[in-house]
Protein backbone atom coordinates (compact mmCIF):
# COMPACT_ATOMS: atom_id res chain seq x y z
CA UNK A 1 0.00 0.00 0.00
CA UNK A 2 1.02 3.64 -1.01
CA UNK A 3 0.25 6.29 1.07
CA UNK A 4 1.79 10.05 -0.26
CA UNK A 5 5.76 9.19 -0.49
CA UNK A 6 5.87 6.36 1.87
CA UNK A 7 5.28 2.64 1.27
CA UNK A 8 3.18 1.20 3.86
CA UNK A 9 3.70 -3.07 4.44
CA UNK A 10 1.87 -5.07 7.06
CA UNK A 11 3.35 -7.92 8.13
CA UNK A 12 1.36 -10.10 10.29
CA UNK A 13 3.20 -12.77 12.53
CA UNK A 14 1.36 -15.88 12.94
CA UNK A 15 1.54 -19.72 13.21
CA UNK A 16 0.56 -21.92 10.21
CA UNK A 17 1.81 -24.83 8.16
CA UNK A 18 4.08 -25.22 5.52
CA UNK A 19 5.11 -28.15 3.22
CA UNK A 20 8.64 -27.95 3.28
CA UNK A 21 9.55 -31.58 3.15
CA UNK A 22 7.70 -33.08 0.17
CA UNK A 23 4.51 -34.03 1.83
CA UNK A 24 4.64 -33.64 5.47
CA UNK A 25 3.02 -30.51 7.16
CA UNK A 26 5.36 -28.44 9.09
CA UNK A 27 4.35 -25.78 12.02
CA UNK A 28 5.85 -22.61 11.05
CA UNK A 29 5.77 -19.10 12.58
CA UNK A 30 6.07 -16.59 9.58
CA UNK A 31 5.53 -13.36 8.85
CA UNK A 32 2.11 -13.46 6.59
CA UNK A 33 2.04 -17.02 7.66
CA UNK A 34 4.76 -18.07 4.62
CA UNK A 35 8.40 -19.12 5.67
CA UNK A 36 10.46 -17.40 4.79
CA UNK A 37 8.38 -13.76 5.00
CA UNK A 38 7.69 -12.22 1.96
CA UNK A 39 10.63 -9.93 0.24
CA UNK A 40 10.24 -6.47 0.45
CA UNK A 41 11.05 -4.10 -2.38
CA UNK A 42 12.37 -0.82 -1.43
CA UNK A 43 14.50 2.00 -3.07
CA UNK A 44 16.79 3.94 -1.56
CA UNK A 45 15.83 7.30 0.05
CA UNK A 46 12.22 6.41 0.02
CA UNK A 47 10.95 5.55 3.44
CA UNK A 48 9.01 3.01 4.24
CA UNK A 49 6.92 2.06 7.20
CA UNK A 50 6.19 -1.24 8.45
CA UNK A 51 3.14 -2.43 10.85
CA UNK A 52 4.08 -5.45 12.46
CA UNK A 53 0.99 -7.13 14.27
CA UNK A 54 1.84 -9.83 16.33
CA UNK A 55 -0.74 -12.97 16.39
CA UNK A 56 2.16 -15.44 18.22
CA UNK A 57 1.54 -16.13 21.64
CA UNK A 58 5.16 -15.15 22.39
CA UNK A 59 6.84 -11.10 22.44
CA UNK A 60 8.18 -10.52 19.37
CA UNK A 61 10.77 -7.71 17.93
CA UNK A 62 11.07 -6.53 14.49
CA UNK A 63 14.59 -5.46 12.93
CA UNK A 64 16.25 -4.94 9.43
CA UNK A 65 19.73 -6.24 9.41
CA UNK A 66 21.97 -3.89 7.52
CA UNK A 67 19.22 -1.06 7.66
CA UNK A 68 19.93 2.44 8.68
CA UNK A 69 17.69 2.85 10.88
CA UNK A 70 16.51 5.09 13.64
CA UNK A 71 17.02 3.73 17.20
CA UNK A 72 13.22 3.64 17.88
CA UNK A 73 12.65 1.40 14.97
CA UNK A 74 16.00 -0.74 15.02
CA UNK A 75 14.23 -3.47 17.11
CA UNK A 76 16.63 -3.00 20.07
CA UNK A 77 16.05 -6.37 21.71
CA UNK A 78 13.76 -5.62 24.75
CA UNK A 79 11.48 -3.48 22.57
CA UNK A 80 9.14 -6.18 23.07
CA UNK A 81 5.60 -6.50 20.86
CA UNK A 82 3.72 -8.47 22.80
CA UNK A 83 1.17 -10.85 21.58
CA UNK A 84 -1.61 -9.36 20.24
CA UNK A 85 0.25 -6.28 19.85
CA UNK A 86 1.04 -4.19 16.70
CA UNK A 87 3.32 -1.48 16.01
CA UNK A 88 4.88 0.37 13.73
CA UNK A 89 8.74 0.59 12.28
CA UNK A 90 9.47 2.97 10.31
CA UNK A 91 12.50 2.78 7.84
CA UNK A 92 13.90 6.16 6.26
CA UNK A 93 16.03 3.75 4.39
CA UNK A 94 18.42 6.77 3.55
CA UNK A 95 21.20 3.87 2.10
CA UNK A 96 23.17 2.60 -1.13
CA UNK A 97 20.84 -0.37 -2.27
CA UNK A 98 21.95 -3.66 -0.91
CA UNK A 99 20.43 -7.12 0.04
CA UNK A 100 19.44 -6.92 3.55
CA UNK A 101 17.25 -9.61 5.90
CA UNK A 102 14.74 -8.85 8.43
CA UNK A 103 14.07 -11.12 11.28
CA UNK A 104 13.02 -11.55 14.74
CA UNK A 105 14.96 -9.97 17.41
CA UNK A 106 14.09 -10.68 20.74
CA UNK A 107 16.36 -10.45 23.93
CA UNK A 108 17.38 -14.67 24.44
CA UNK A 109 14.76 -16.34 22.10
CA UNK A 110 16.01 -14.92 18.39
CA UNK A 111 17.46 -18.20 18.03
CA UNK A 112 14.18 -20.44 18.31
CA UNK A 113 12.00 -17.52 17.20
CA UNK A 114 13.92 -17.13 13.66
CA UNK A 115 14.54 -21.10 13.37
CA UNK A 116 10.60 -21.66 13.35
CA UNK A 117 10.38 -18.87 10.40
CA UNK A 118 10.87 -15.26 11.60
CA UNK A 119 12.76 -14.47 8.74
CA UNK A 120 12.89 -12.75 4.82
CA UNK A 121 14.36 -10.56 2.88
CA UNK A 122 14.45 -6.97 1.76
CA UNK A 123 16.20 -5.29 -1.37
CA UNK A 124 16.96 -2.08 -1.46
CA UNK A 125 17.62 -0.39 -4.65
CA UNK A 126 19.24 2.88 -6.00
CA UNK A 127 19.96 4.82 -9.32
CA UNK A 128 23.53 4.22 -9.27
CA UNK A 129 22.34 0.42 -9.46
CA UNK A 130 19.93 0.39 -11.74
CA UNK A 131 21.94 2.45 -14.43
CA UNK A 132 24.23 -0.58 -14.85
CA UNK A 133 23.10 -3.09 -17.03
CA UNK A 134 23.27 -6.26 -14.22
CA UNK A 135 20.95 -8.89 -14.71
CA UNK A 136 17.83 -7.99 -13.43
CA UNK A 137 13.47 -9.03 -13.23
CA UNK A 138 13.35 -12.56 -13.12
CA UNK A 139 17.23 -13.19 -13.13
CA UNK A 140 17.38 -11.27 -9.67
CA UNK A 141 17.14 -13.80 -7.54
CA UNK A 142 17.03 -13.52 -3.85
CA UNK A 143 17.89 -16.88 -2.11
CA UNK A 144 17.37 -17.16 1.49
CA UNK A 145 19.48 -20.02 2.51
CA UNK A 146 19.17 -21.17 6.37
CA UNK A 147 19.62 -24.98 7.52
CA UNK A 148 17.01 -26.82 9.66
CA UNK A 149 15.87 -30.05 11.21
CA UNK A 150 12.84 -31.97 11.21
CA UNK A 151 11.47 -34.51 12.89
CA UNK A 152 9.79 -37.74 10.83
CA UNK A 153 6.40 -36.07 11.01
CA UNK A 154 8.33 -32.81 9.53
CA UNK A 155 7.85 -30.74 12.67
CA UNK A 156 11.13 -28.60 13.19
CA UNK A 157 13.54 -29.94 15.72
CA UNK A 158 15.35 -27.17 18.05
CA UNK A 159 16.96 -28.12 21.01
CA UNK A 160 14.14 -26.86 23.94
CA UNK A 161 11.61 -25.94 21.67
CA UNK A 162 8.56 -27.53 23.63
CA UNK A 163 8.35 -31.60 23.91
CA UNK A 164 12.03 -31.58 22.71
CA UNK A 165 14.75 -32.69 24.77
CA UNK A 166 17.40 -29.86 25.81
CA UNK A 167 20.37 -30.49 24.23
CA UNK A 168 23.19 -28.06 26.16
CA UNK A 169 26.49 -29.19 24.07
CA UNK A 170 24.85 -28.39 20.65
CA UNK A 171 23.28 -25.76 22.00
CA UNK A 172 26.32 -24.11 22.61
CA UNK A 173 28.48 -24.32 19.70
CA UNK A 174 24.79 -22.65 18.02
CA UNK A 175 22.50 -24.97 16.40
CA UNK A 176 23.06 -26.85 13.01
CA UNK A 177 20.09 -28.47 10.97
CA UNK A 178 20.77 -31.32 8.84
CA UNK A 179 19.23 -30.34 5.59
CA UNK A 180 19.77 -27.07 3.75
CA UNK A 181 16.78 -24.87 2.45
CA UNK A 182 16.83 -22.10 -0.02
CA UNK A 183 13.54 -19.81 0.54
CA UNK A 184 12.06 -22.66 2.89
CA UNK A 185 12.64 -25.60 0.33
CA UNK A 186 15.05 -28.53 0.56
CA UNK A 187 17.86 -28.67 -2.65
CA UNK A 188 15.09 -26.96 -5.05
CA UNK A 189 15.93 -26.99 -8.67
CA UNK A 190 14.92 -23.53 -10.76
CA UNK A 191 15.09 -23.69 -14.36
CA UNK A 192 17.46 -21.03 -16.22
CA UNK A 193 18.16 -19.85 -19.35
CA UNK A 194 21.53 -19.45 -21.09
CA UNK A 195 21.95 -16.27 -19.61
CA UNK A 196 23.52 -14.19 -16.31
CA UNK A 197 21.70 -14.46 -13.53
CA UNK A 198 22.32 -12.18 -10.21
CA UNK A 199 22.47 -14.53 -6.91
CA UNK A 200 21.77 -12.51 -3.95
CA UNK A 201 23.40 -14.91 -1.49
CA UNK A 202 21.89 -14.41 2.34
CA UNK A 203 22.98 -16.53 4.83
CA UNK A 204 19.78 -16.81 7.30
CA UNK A 205 21.20 -19.66 9.59
CA UNK A 206 21.37 -19.61 13.31
CA UNK A 207 25.09 -20.82 13.40
CA UNK A 208 26.14 -22.22 10.17
CA UNK A 209 28.94 -21.05 7.96
CA UNK A 210 28.96 -21.80 4.05
CA UNK A 211 30.98 -22.29 1.82
CA UNK A 212 29.55 -21.75 -1.50
CA UNK A 213 30.38 -22.70 -5.03
CA UNK A 214 29.57 -23.97 -8.66
CA UNK A 215 32.46 -25.31 -10.13
CA UNK A 216 32.49 -22.86 -12.32
CA UNK A 217 33.42 -19.56 -12.11
CA UNK A 218 31.06 -16.59 -10.17
CA UNK A 219 31.23 -12.77 -10.27
CA UNK A 220 31.10 -11.57 -6.85
CA UNK A 221 29.41 -7.67 -7.20
CA UNK A 222 28.12 -6.77 -3.99
CA UNK A 223 28.29 -7.83 -0.29
CA UNK A 224 26.25 -6.84 2.55
CA UNK A 225 26.57 -3.18 2.38
CA UNK A 226 25.68 -3.05 -1.52
CA UNK A 227 27.71 -3.03 -4.77
CA UNK A 228 31.63 -3.71 -4.69
CA UNK A 229 33.61 -1.04 -6.61
CA UNK A 230 34.46 -3.28 -8.87
CA UNK A 231 33.51 -7.04 -9.64
CA UNK A 232 35.63 -9.65 -8.70
CA UNK A 233 35.69 -13.25 -9.95
CA UNK A 234 35.59 -16.22 -7.29
CA UNK A 235 35.49 -19.47 -7.02
CA UNK A 236 33.60 -20.13 -4.09
CA UNK A 237 31.73 -17.90 -1.17
CA UNK A 238 32.42 -18.24 1.86
CA UNK A 239 29.61 -16.72 4.35
CA UNK A 240 28.54 -16.79 8.01
CA UNK A 241 25.36 -16.35 9.99
CA UNK A 242 24.48 -12.90 9.25
CA UNK A 243 26.63 -12.19 5.76
CA UNK A 244 25.43 -11.72 2.33
CA UNK A 245 27.04 -11.68 -1.35
CA UNK A 246 25.64 -11.09 -4.65
CA UNK A 247 26.95 -12.27 -7.19
CA UNK A 248 26.48 -13.23 -11.26
CA UNK A 249 26.78 -16.58 -12.48
CA UNK A 250 26.82 -16.97 -16.37
CA UNK A 251 24.57 -20.06 -17.55
CA UNK A 252 25.43 -19.37 -21.02
CA UNK A 253 28.69 -20.83 -20.25
CA UNK A 254 26.76 -24.01 -20.16
CA UNK A 255 25.53 -26.37 -22.70
CA UNK A 256 21.32 -27.22 -22.81
CA UNK A 257 20.13 -29.56 -20.45
CA UNK A 258 23.20 -28.63 -18.15
CA UNK A 259 22.33 -28.96 -14.16
CA UNK A 260 24.35 -26.81 -12.45
CA UNK A 261 25.00 -27.46 -8.79
CA UNK A 262 25.45 -25.30 -5.73
CA UNK A 263 27.18 -26.53 -3.47
CA UNK A 264 28.44 -25.90 0.24
CA UNK A 265 31.91 -27.02 0.07
CA UNK A 266 31.85 -26.72 3.85
CA UNK A 267 29.47 -29.56 4.55
CA UNK A 268 29.36 -32.59 3.98
CA UNK A 269 26.36 -35.42 2.40
CA UNK A 270 22.94 -33.41 2.77
CA UNK A 271 24.60 -30.41 4.06
CA UNK A 272 26.44 -30.18 1.05
CA UNK A 273 23.79 -29.70 -1.03
CA UNK A 274 22.46 -26.37 -1.88
CA UNK A 275 20.50 -26.03 -4.87
CA UNK A 276 20.03 -26.86 -8.19
CA UNK A 277 19.71 -24.82 -11.56
CA UNK A 278 18.63 -26.58 -14.58
CA UNK A 279 19.66 -25.03 -18.16
CA UNK A 280 16.91 -25.69 -20.34
CA UNK A 281 16.88 -23.05 -22.64
CA UNK A 282 17.99 -20.40 -25.21
CA UNK A 283 17.08 -16.75 -24.40
CA UNK A 284 18.56 -12.90 -25.36
CA UNK A 285 20.78 -11.71 -22.59
CA UNK A 286 21.59 -8.20 -23.12
CA UNK A 287 22.85 -8.03 -19.15
CA UNK A 288 26.80 -7.19 -18.35
CA UNK A 289 28.91 -6.87 -15.15
CA UNK A 290 30.68 -3.83 -16.01
CA UNK A 291 34.43 -3.20 -15.13
CA UNK A 292 33.50 -0.32 -12.58
CA UNK A 293 30.57 -0.71 -10.42
CA UNK A 294 29.97 1.81 -7.53
CA UNK A 295 31.64 4.67 -6.14
CA UNK A 296 32.41 3.65 -2.33
CA UNK A 297 34.09 5.95 -0.47
CA UNK A 298 36.74 4.77 2.19
CA UNK A 299 36.83 5.59 6.02
CA UNK A 300 40.21 6.87 7.21
CA UNK A 301 41.10 4.69 10.30
CA UNK A 302 43.62 7.86 10.89
CA UNK A 303 40.52 9.83 11.40
CA UNK A 304 39.40 7.94 14.45
CA UNK A 305 38.18 9.93 17.34
CA UNK A 306 38.35 6.71 19.77
CA UNK A 307 39.32 3.28 18.97
CA UNK A 308 37.73 0.50 21.43
CA UNK A 309 38.11 -2.99 22.43
CA UNK A 310 35.11 -5.68 22.25
CA UNK A 311 36.60 -9.47 23.31
CA UNK A 312 34.17 -12.25 22.60
CA UNK A 313 34.71 -14.84 24.63
CA UNK A 314 33.49 -18.15 25.76
CA UNK A 315 33.63 -17.27 29.76
CA UNK A 316 29.91 -19.24 29.82
CA UNK A 317 31.35 -22.70 29.21
CA UNK A 318 33.37 -22.70 32.39
CA UNK A 319 29.89 -22.82 34.78
CA UNK A 320 28.97 -19.15 33.68
CA UNK A 321 26.03 -17.72 32.45
CA UNK A 322 26.72 -17.68 28.80
CA UNK A 323 29.34 -16.14 25.90
CA UNK A 324 30.67 -12.93 27.05
CA UNK A 325 31.78 -9.65 25.57
CA UNK A 326 34.12 -7.89 27.30
CA UNK A 327 33.99 -10.74 29.91
CA UNK A 328 30.25 -9.38 30.57
CA UNK A 329 26.89 -10.78 29.63
CA UNK A 330 24.30 -8.49 27.61
CA UNK A 331 22.76 -6.26 29.75
CA UNK A 332 19.95 -4.07 27.91
CA UNK A 333 20.75 -1.42 30.62
CA UNK A 334 24.59 -0.99 30.19
CA UNK A 335 26.10 0.96 27.54
CA UNK A 336 29.53 -0.23 26.67
CA UNK A 337 30.17 2.20 24.47
CA UNK A 338 28.67 6.11 23.89
CA UNK A 339 29.97 7.05 20.19
CA UNK A 340 29.66 10.84 19.15
CA UNK A 341 26.96 11.37 16.10
CA UNK A 342 29.19 12.12 13.34
CA UNK A 343 32.59 10.26 14.82
CA UNK A 344 34.75 7.34 12.96
CA UNK A 345 35.82 5.10 15.39
CA UNK A 346 38.10 2.15 15.30
CA UNK A 347 36.50 -0.90 16.98
CA UNK A 348 39.01 -3.88 17.85
CA UNK A 349 37.03 -7.34 18.16
CA UNK A 350 38.66 -10.18 19.17
CA UNK A 351 37.41 -13.69 19.71
CA UNK A 352 38.38 -17.03 21.06
CA UNK A 353 36.62 -19.17 18.69
CA UNK A 354 34.85 -18.15 15.59
CA UNK A 355 32.16 -15.46 15.79
CA UNK A 356 30.28 -14.11 12.97
CA UNK A 357 30.04 -10.09 14.62
CA UNK A 358 27.50 -7.87 13.52
CA UNK A 359 26.96 -3.89 14.49
CA UNK A 360 23.56 -2.42 13.93
CA UNK A 361 23.30 1.44 12.29
CA UNK A 362 25.73 1.76 10.19
CA UNK A 363 27.94 -0.43 7.57
CA UNK A 364 31.77 -1.08 8.34
CA UNK A 365 34.83 -1.03 6.79
CA UNK A 366 37.49 -4.41 7.78
CA UNK A 367 40.82 -2.33 8.55
CA UNK A 368 42.96 -5.34 9.84
CA UNK A 369 42.65 -9.04 9.86
CA UNK A 370 45.44 -9.73 13.13
CA UNK A 371 47.15 -6.97 12.34
CA UNK A 372 47.68 -7.14 9.10
CA UNK A 373 46.35 -4.27 6.84
CA UNK A 374 43.57 -5.07 4.46
CA UNK A 375 44.30 -4.57 1.10
CA UNK A 376 41.92 -3.71 -1.97
CA UNK A 377 39.02 -1.62 -2.62
CA UNK A 378 37.07 -0.52 0.18
CA UNK A 379 33.76 -2.43 0.99
CA UNK A 380 30.82 -2.09 3.33
CA UNK A 381 29.68 -4.71 5.77
CA UNK A 382 27.77 -4.85 8.53
CA UNK A 383 28.51 -8.38 9.62
CA UNK A 384 32.24 -10.02 10.06
CA UNK A 385 33.55 -13.55 10.19
CA UNK A 386 35.69 -13.62 12.82
CA UNK A 387 37.62 -16.57 12.92
CA UNK A 388 38.65 -18.57 16.21
CA UNK A 389 41.80 -16.48 18.00
CA UNK A 390 41.64 -13.74 15.90
CA UNK A 391 41.44 -10.01 15.93
CA UNK A 392 39.18 -8.05 13.66
CA UNK A 393 40.06 -4.20 13.59
CA UNK A 394 36.56 -2.20 11.77
CA UNK A 395 36.01 1.37 11.07
CA UNK A 396 32.85 3.27 10.88
CA UNK A 397 31.06 5.98 11.33
CA UNK A 398 27.94 6.64 13.18
CA UNK A 399 25.39 9.01 11.36
CA UNK A 400 21.99 10.25 11.18
CA UNK A 401 20.45 8.81 14.33
CA UNK A 402 20.92 8.83 18.30
CA UNK A 403 19.93 6.26 20.17
CA UNK A 404 20.40 2.51 21.38
CA UNK A 405 21.90 0.10 19.46
CA UNK A 406 23.28 -3.11 19.65
CA UNK A 407 26.72 -5.32 18.40
CA UNK A 408 26.48 -8.73 18.41
CA UNK A 409 27.12 -11.90 17.55
CA UNK A 410 25.30 -13.58 14.68
CA UNK A 411 25.56 -17.28 15.70
CA UNK A 412 21.93 -16.91 16.87
CA UNK A 413 22.03 -19.06 20.14
CA UNK A 414 26.08 -17.00 21.43
CA UNK A 415 23.24 -14.29 20.79
CA UNK A 416 20.66 -15.64 22.90
CA UNK A 417 23.06 -16.39 25.59
CA UNK A 418 24.06 -12.89 25.86
CA UNK A 419 26.68 -12.21 23.49
CA UNK A 420 25.62 -8.88 22.87
CA UNK A 421 26.70 -5.18 23.99
CA UNK A 422 24.54 -2.48 23.58
CA UNK A 423 25.61 1.34 22.31
CA UNK A 424 24.22 4.66 22.47
CA UNK A 425 24.94 7.14 19.85
CA UNK A 426 24.96 10.77 21.39
CU1 LIG B 1 20.63 -9.83 11.89
CU2 LIG B 1 21.12 -7.77 15.32
O1 LIG B 1 20.78 -8.88 13.67
CU1 LIG C 1 21.20 -6.20 12.24
CU1 LIG D 1 29.53 -16.39 18.64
Amino acid sequence: RTTGAVDYYELDERAAEAEVLPGLRTPIWGYGGTFPGPTIEARSGRPIVVKLVNRLGEPTVLHLHGGHTPAESDGFPTDLVAPGAAREYAYPLRQRAATLWYHDHRMDRTGPQVWRGLAGMFLVRDEEEAALPLPGGERDLPLLICDRSFAADGTLLYPGLEGRPGVREAYMGGVLGDVILVNGAPWPELRVARARYRLRLCNASNARTYELATGGPMIQIGTDGGLLAAPRTVKAIRLAPGERADVVVDFSAYELGRRVELRNLAGEGAQGRVMRFAVDRDEADDSAVPARLATVEALDPGRAAVTRDFEFSSGGLHGGTGWLINGRPFDPRRMEARPKLGDVEVWRLTSDVAHPVHLHLDQFQVVSVNGERRSGPPEWKDTVELRDAQTVEIVTRFTDYRGRYVLHCHNLEHEDMAMMAAFEVV
